[in-house]
């Protein structure tokens, strides 16, 4: 409990209520009394004052533009860390010994199989869906193929369907891009690290091998880490939500799945890397950045801002590092894009409009050009996000319903609508 109070006077009456000290961050106002003691509620849109439940998984500082999951710096696991390494962090809150990091790969790598009859599902879309569309549809059918890990209140079914979902997810995704170009599944291959397992699920075909290249799945792999996580964020806060209700993992993370499908959220590398292709060349930026800040475009410059970093995004720099590593390896370090890139991201940050508004490159801006370079169509980009934040998405529902402070999610409104009123007939409207 807390020592301080915050005092809130409505008229000529005062209420109090208990300031909470996380580890670090913000303090918050404990207001769960609030409508019980004054009959009002919050008004808060878009939550941007509103802290919806404690958590000990990420934390961000985004005036100082810090990302630490479990409290390791994102810089450093960039560094000297790997997906499934992190993947154990989130999900169990600690670095794993050798030991616990060999039982967890087993796990993981015994479960990337999908059920052959999942197949059939995936022909009923159409060619030319969006590989969303099918991870989102895919991933709330796992329910229907999995009914001995959809009992919430069994922590071992809850165990089963993080390491199903963490193991799956690439093999769905592969799977969508597959049957997009038209190309047999792959299956997995258990001999390979999480990441080349992936790149060879989507690029190999029966009548050649894929030999992956080991920049390319360094490059893959941090792609993976650095969206494993990013706290309460709309997609996360869309898992919980749905979970709050006891709704079944499966059917959660395919709630998370489609939230993240919006260019505001997820959807924002694809749209960045179309926005650049767009620009085309150099010349061409001042006539976007004038109408990114013309209000009546409608024109937002994707891939810059973020709600919580008023600085760098840190994700952000390892993406445009890695991006010229991979172009680097790859012989196209002089990709059109990536000097688009550049040149936009340093002539946006000493424009006053971005400046003001502390503008900056989000983790979307440089990873498409990385994804691009690796042979992944646009269409493929928000599926690779959501791959990568199933592990987030996960740890986050499993902290949810492990505690016993949880309750319904269930926000409340502003009532602007007709009051009451009587019913007229047709005849008389
Ligand atoms: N280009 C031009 N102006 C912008 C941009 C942008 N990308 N982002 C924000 N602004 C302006 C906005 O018009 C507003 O100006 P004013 O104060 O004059 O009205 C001000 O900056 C604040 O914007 P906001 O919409 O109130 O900020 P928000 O916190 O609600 O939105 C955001 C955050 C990420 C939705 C927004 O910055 C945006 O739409 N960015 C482009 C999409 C994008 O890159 N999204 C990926 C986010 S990172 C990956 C992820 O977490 O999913």
């Amino acid at each position: 409990m807390s020592d301080t109070v915050a005092k809130l006077t409505i008229g000529d009456k005062t209420y109090e209520f208990p300031v909470l000290s996380g580890t670090v961050g913000p303090q918050v106002i404990d207001i769960r009394s609030l409508y019980a003691q004054t009959g009002m509620f919050t008004y808060d849109p878009g939550f941007t004052s509103t802290a919806a439940t404690d958590s000990s998984i990420t934390y961000i500082d985004g005036d100082k533009g810090e990302l630490m999951y479990r409290g390791y710096p994102i810089a450093q696991l960039a560094e000297k860390s790997n997906y499934l390494e992190v993947c154990y962090l989130l999900l169990y809150g600690e670095l794993p010994d050798t030991a616990q990091m060999a039982d967890f790969t087993e796990r993981v790598t015994r479960h990337t199989m999908l059920h052959e009859q999942m197949h059939l599902f995936y022909r009923g879309f159409r060619r030319d869906a969006h590989p969303m569309a099918i991870v989102c549809g895919v991933v709330g059918a796992m329910a229907a193929f999995y009914h001995d890990s959809t009992d919430i209140n069994d922590p071992m079914q809850r165990e089963i369907a993080s390491i199903r979902m963490v193991a799956k997810i690439p093999t769905i995704v592969a799977m969508a891009y597959k049957y997009s170009v038209g190309q047999p599944f792959v299956y997995p291959r258990n001999d390979l690290d999480y990441a080349s397992n992936f790149l060879r699920m989507c690029f190999s075909v029966p009548a050649e091998e894929y030999v992956v290249n080991p920049v390319v799945a360094r490059a893959m792999d941090l792609i993976f880490t650095l969206h494993a996580d990013h706290e309460q964020n709309a997609s996360t806060s869309t898992v919980r939500l749905a979970g709050s209700s006891d709704a079944n993992p499966f059917a959660c993370i395919a709630a998370g799945v489609a939230c993240l499908w919006g260019p505001a959220h997820g959807g924002a590398n694809e749209a960045a890397l179309n926005m650049l292709k767009q620009i085309g060349t150099p010349d061409r930026i001042p006539e976007f950045v004038a109408k990114a800040k013309d209000k009546n475009s409608g024109f937002r410059l994707m891939g810059f801002g973020h709600r919580v970093y008023k600085n760098y995004d840190p994700r952000a720099t390892v993406m445009q590092q890695t991006a010229k590593e991979v172009l680097g390896m790859l012989g196209v370090e002089n990709n059109p894009l990536l000097q688009v890139a550049q040149e936009l991201e340093h002539i946006a940050l000493t424009d006053p409009y971005f400046i003001d508004r502390k503008l900056y490159p989000n983790v979307d801006f440089y990873s498409g050009i990385i994804l691009e370079a690796i042979g992944f169509p646009t269409s493929m980009f928000t599926a690779i996000f959501a791959l990568s934040r199933t592990v987030g998405w996960i740890s986050q529902w499993k902290e949810m319903i492990a505690d016993p402070q949880t309750k319904i999610g269930r926000p409340r409104q502003l009532y602007q609508g007709s009051v009451e009123r009587a019913y007229v007939g047709i005849d008389k409207r």
